[in-house]
């Protein structure tokens, strides 16, 4: 009984080690979408296609993360919000056409509130938590 106990403990210890760096892992996704973001407008207005491909691929990487995360937490909202992301990460990494890279963008853009206000809990002054 004492040996089971013990077990269950261990293993429940392990589960906990490890959502606790899946969620490290999702944090330092999330930490270079926003400089990925910021830097993709202004490079569609200024044509330059290695800087969006650049940057669309930083976003593919994390939103790829960020897929995996949810898809194994079973959240069906978020894993389609990412999805979403990484349909137009990918876009972003690959087109050399403005029209596509900014429709691109706006839909890359139009699932980061939908996401953070289902997934996204503030944890006091620019500190958050997954929920
Ligand atoms: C599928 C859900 C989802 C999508 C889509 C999403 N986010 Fe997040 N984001 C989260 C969650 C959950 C957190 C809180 C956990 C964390 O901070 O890592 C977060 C945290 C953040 C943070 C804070 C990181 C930190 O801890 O310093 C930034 C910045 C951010 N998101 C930017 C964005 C931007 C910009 C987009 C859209 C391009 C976006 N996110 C799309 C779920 C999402």
């Amino acid at each position: 009984m004492k040996r089971t106990l013990f077990l269950i403990t261990l293993v429940s210890v392990f589960a906990a080690l490890l959502s606790a760096q899946d969620d490290a892992a999702y944090t330092a996704a999330m930490k270079t979408v926003n400089p990925a973001v910021r830097a993709v407008n202004p490079a569609i207005t200024a044509k330059d296609n290695a800087a969006v491909n650049a940057a669309g691929k930083t976003l593919l990487t994390a939103f790829t993360t960020i897929n995996a995360y949810w898809t194994a937490k079973k959240a069906d909202d978020a894993i389609g919000f990412s999805a979403t992301a990484k349909t137009a990460a990918s876009t972003l990494a690959t087109s050399t056409d403005a029209d596509a890279q900014a429709a691109a963008l706006k839909s890359l853009q139009g699932v980061c509130g939908q996401c953070h206000s289902a997934h996204r809990v503030s944890a006091g002054p620019g500190q958050f938590t997954i929920k």
